[in-house]
């Protein structure tokens, strides 16, 4: 996730504005920044790495001449946080420049294409091929706006794109598949940005773009038309009316409720990774005596959950451990035939980074998950991944934990096809499963919310709740505890179900709610006599099922169905979802503020 602003005015400085408006989408992304303008036939760039405010100390974003622009802060997903893979990118000549949002999923093949065609490249970056394909455009006598469109359709990928050419200084166009655009209308000036706070200050009229369309921004007009077949589509302006801190949640009263929304974008960013590093991941795996699957918190729970898929589907066992653990537990263990697979949202975890090290010490291969790039994680890692979720900013993980589900799910897939463990049938019902999660979800956080703020209102002044699942939904139900404690407060156990008789049943007396994850697996039939056992010592059962299970509806005081369309190796992402929701409600319900729980941080830098 990163933010684009462009602007082209009737008078005065574009970069000024640009710059204002830049920090508004700061949330977006900030390892890095930039702004170009165009100003006496030429393209004027300031851009490097670092947040915006420092980049400004440093270079005075606005002193940058000229009424027309583009701008971009950065949350690396191709190339590390640098000044040379800073937005905006130029093509050979210095006449086009580009900032981009989103991943261009064939750039491999277009730069190579473009490299033979004698193009230099600066940077490392997916969006670089766009201003080199723009220029062959202009260099065939095409308008900005014809050359624009061509690039488009060579384009596999998600973006928002703005572009601005020395050859038409009048003009900026801007295009979107998948990352939001939307484009602002004012007496002064017409903008486009990746949100509408950013533009909110200047104006309140705006028109959002949709998916495959692409717009010709004037100072006093703008033009939408269709990608494909360039058909002119005509749509009236919105008036906002939310304040700037509403508009920076979209609306919602929450990051985290935010967060949770936007796990269908999410979850398509996780599934647009290249294939030559899951390939590379999986390989390392494969050749290794040993594997430890390392992390904290929630990023621990997803390797739970990695270490059921990766023996189900690839018969390859993985051992997930608490990142503080590690050295005692497993470290005289450690050698040059163990890998490390350390996944973490920040990738500055102290206690994951410090396993790490003496892991590393001890000559094993360091592989890591992540969702920022120039993370300590990906300085110290031999091959990495990022899972291209966004900045995060509700300190309760939501969006992340979802994406490192679906990056682990990857892996386990590409090792299952290394190690010969699945047909080629199975392979391929698996694909289509995974490219239907980002739907499903959507579908889900379209139809389960109000039945779970529902349930949230019922059960909110509960003392005490139990999670309960079995299989890989264990790593459901330990996820969804922890949602639940660190933002509501409420004690709370989660245990494997088939673990709860030889202990926590004792705790369980009239009305204590208990949360069944009962996807349809080969788990069902035994959760079904787990649930019995509960509900005769009189637990309320709140179950999440599979969508028309009569079974457990009829045994449950309260049910969340779940589309079916799933795989069941793939259910901790849909059905973590509702429980999300759920302590999301609970700690509104309760009068919490669920983006700052107390005595909790975002990033847990410290021993
Ligand atoms: C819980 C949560 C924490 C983190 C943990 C590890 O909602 O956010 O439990 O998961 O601190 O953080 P990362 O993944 O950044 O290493």
């Amino acid at each position: 996730m990163c933010g684009i602003v462009a602007l082209i005015l009737k008078e005065g400085q574009a970069s000024p504005i640009l710059h204002e408006a830049l920090k508004r989408l700061e949330y977006r992304g900030y390892d890095s920044a930039g702004i170009a303008t165009l100003y006496d036939g030429k393209i004027f760039v300031k851009k490097d790495a670092g947040k915006i405010d420092e980049i400004h100390a440093r270079l005075n974003f606005d002193s940058i001449p000229g009424k027309v622009g583009v701008s971009h802060t950065r949350w690396s997903t191709h190339g590390a946080p640098t000044k040379e893979n800073a937005h905006p990118h130029l093509d050979c000549k210095g006449n086009v420049a580009v900032v981009h949002n989103g991943v261009i999923e064939n750039f491999l093949e277009l730069k190579d294409e473009l490299i033979e065609r004698g193009h230099r490249f600066i940077s490392r970056t997916d969006t670089e091929v766009v201003p080199h394909l723009v220029e062959e455009g202009l260099d065939a006598g095409l308008s900005l706006y014809d050359a624009t469109v061509n690039a488009l359709r060579r384009l596999k990928g998600s973006y928002a794109l703005a572009i601005i050419s020395t050859k038409e200084t009048d003009k900026v166009v801007c295009a979107r598949n998948e990352s939001p655009l939307v484009l602002g209308l004012s007496d002064y000036g017409t903008f486009c940005a990746s949100d509408i706070p950013a533009i909110l200050p200047y104006t309140n009229k705006v028109i959002v773009l949709n998916n495959g369309e692409v717009a010709l921004l004037e100072a006093d007009k703008v033009t939408v038309k269709r990608i494909s077949d360039g058909v002119t589509v005509s749509r009236d302006a919105k008036v906002i009316e939310w304040s700037i801190e509403q508009a920076e949640k979209q609306g919602y009263p929450h990051f985290m409720l935010k967060e949770i929304h936007e796990q269908s974008t999410s979850l398509r960013n996780a599934l647009r990774l290249q294939e030559q590093y899951l390939d590379l991941i999986a390989t390392f795996l494969d050749r290794s005596e040993k594997i430890f699957l390392l992390a904290a918190g929630t990023s621990h729970y997803a390797c739970i959950a990695a270490s059921y898929m990766f023996s189900k589907l690839a018969r390859l066992a993985a051992c997930p451990v608490i990142s503080s653990e590690f050295i005692e537990n497993y470290g005289d263990s450690v050698g040059i035939d163990t890998v490390i697979l350390a996944v973490s949202q920040s990738g500055e975890t102290y206690d994951t980074l410090k396993a790490v090290d003496y892991a590393r010490m001890k000559a094993a291969t360091i592989l890591g998950i992540t969702n920022v790039v120039g993370s300590t994680l990906t300085r110290v890692s031999r091959a990495y991944i990022v899972q291209q979720s966004g900045p995060e900013i509700g300190v309760a993980a939501t969006k992340s934990y979802t994406a490192q589900l679906l990056v682990l799910a990857q892996i386990a897939l590409k090792l299952a096809k290394i190690r010969g463990k699945l047909s080629q049938d199975e392979i391929d019902e698996l694909k289509a499963s995974l490219n239907r999660i980002p739907d499903v979800v959507e579908n889900i956080l379209e139809t389960c919310e109000e039945k779970v703020k529902e349930i949230a209102i019922k059960y909110s002044k509960e003392k005490l709740f139990l999670f309960l699942g079995r299989g890989i939904s264990t790593a459901t139900a330990l996820e969804g505890r922890l949602k639940l404690l660190e933002i509501s407060y409420t004690p709370s156990l989660a245990y494997p179900a088939g673990e709860s008789k030889h202990g926590p049943i004792s705790v369980v007396e009239d009305g204590v709610p208990t949360i069944f994850i009962c996807p349809n697996d080969e788990t069902r039939k035994e959760i079904l006599g787990n649930i019995m056992e509960m509900k005769s010592r009189g637990a309320k059962i709140i179950s999440m099922c599979e969508e028309g299970d009569q079974k457990i509806k009829n045994l449950s005081d309260d049910v969340v169905e779940i589309p079916k369309q799933i795989h069941p190796i793939l259910s901790p992402i849909p059905y973590i979802v509702p429980l999300q929701l759920l302590a999301y409600y609970i700690a509104v319900e309760k009068g919490l503020d669920p983006d700052k729980p107390r005595n909790l941080a975002k990033s847990v830098t410290v021993p």
